[in-house]
């Protein structure tokens, strides 16, 4: 595992000893860097809660090593469950299955189901084989922020001393897909990464939460989840044109995220931030962004509108959760 950026095996021996410790560390995954814990430990799983200031009821994502570990913590293993972790484990996409007996209340908040995922980062991997168990880990930022993508991130949420394993950028940069396989037809909880069209070739129909109307214990569908300090609006291009020309003109310090060219001369106290084309790209640097940009001391961020597209889809819902609580 020498390959692995940043993390050399003398850490990984310690962020294993710190879990076998019954304490928290924060480690690298291809969506996000998570805060983990031992999954079978609940007084560690309290330290998570306390550390984040999540609500105790809002359950945890179980991170696996491999597949083979599910029947460990999962009571059935339905068939379309084993064809998405064949097609898409490692990777971002976390599977929602009915809970094992003896599986600790604090890593499902109390309900009968868990939240199961294999992450593909090298780092992930490592520890996850090393430590041999399941690893609980929400993402690291402290709750309702945005979440960390890079190392550095999670020093900023949690100064005071926390062991960070260090892995570089997260490739995907967005949390994972959330797909609950509870009921007789998979529902999409989260979009992420993978997207339903993607699920959908592999095992028919997939609903989405909106779709179904339903409000699931998902954190990520509180409204300001993801929110950045700094007021956020979210426009359409010609809206935010008009937005643009009123604050340059009041001498309003803004910053705006776009994925076009400015259309009006850089000014002292206006930010032009030109994002990505494609949104696997676009989504890779969205929470980097939103961190710097928050830190300009700009009064507003006007984010311009993404494509239609259902590869934008969980771009689109971090955007609308992050503008949500000021348009
Ligand atoms: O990409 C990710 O999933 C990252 C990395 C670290 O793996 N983790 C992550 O964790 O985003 P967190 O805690 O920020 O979000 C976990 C989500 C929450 O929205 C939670 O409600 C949902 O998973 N969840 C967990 N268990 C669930 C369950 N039994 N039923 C429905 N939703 C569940
Ligand atoms: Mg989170």
């Amino acid at each position: 595992m020498n390959a692995v950026a940043g993390a050399a095996p003398a850490d990984i021996d310690a962020a294993v000893a710190a879990l076998r410790a019954g304490e928290l560390v924060a480690f690298p995954t291809e969506t996000v860097y998570g805060l983990g814990a031992d999954a079978r430990n609940p007084a560690a799983l309290r330290k998570i809660y306390a550390l984040k200031g999540r609500p105790s009821t809002h359950p945890l994502i179980l991170h696996l090593a491999a597949a083979a570990q599910l029947p460990q913590w999962v009571a059935t293993v339905p068939p379309i469950a084993t064809v998405l972790a064949e097609r898409f484990w490692p990777g971002p996409l976390t599977l929602v299955l009915p809970r094992a007996p003896g599986v600790p209340d604090e890593l499902t908040g109390g309900q009968d189901s868990v939240a199961v995922r294999v992450p593909s980062h090298p780092v992930a991997q490592a520890l996850l084989t090393a430590f041999g168990g399941g690893i609980a880990a929400p993402s690291a930022n402290r709750y309702g922020r945005v979440s960390p993508t890079h190392a550095e991130h999670v020093r900023e949420e949690f100064p005071q001393g926390l062991l960070v394993l260090e892995g570089g950028p997260c490739a995907v940069g967005l949390e994972s897909t959330i797909v609950s396989l509870l009921d007789a037809s998979p529902r999409v909880l989260r979009p992420g990464a993978i997207t339903r069209a993607q699920l959908e070739q592999f095992i028919g129909p997939v609903s989405s939460a909106d779709a179904a109307g339903a409000v699931p214990r998902v954190p990520g569908s509180t409204v300001q989840h993801y929110a950045p300090q700094t007021p956020v609006s979210l426009l359409a291009p010609a809206d935010l044109a008009r937005a643009l020309a009123d604050a340059v003109a009041r001498g309003e310090r803004i910053a705006v995220m776009s994925r076009g060219e400015s259309a009006v001369a850089t000014t002292p106290t206006l930010h032009w931030q030109r994002m990505p084309d494609a949104a696997a790209d676009y989504g890779q640097q969205l929470y980097a962004t939103l961190r710097r940009l928050d830190k300009l001391g700009v009064s507003r961020i006007l984010v311009e509108r993404v494509p239609a597209g259902i590869e934008w889809d969980a771009i689109r819902d971090r955007l609308n959760r992050a503008a949500a609580t000021f348009t």
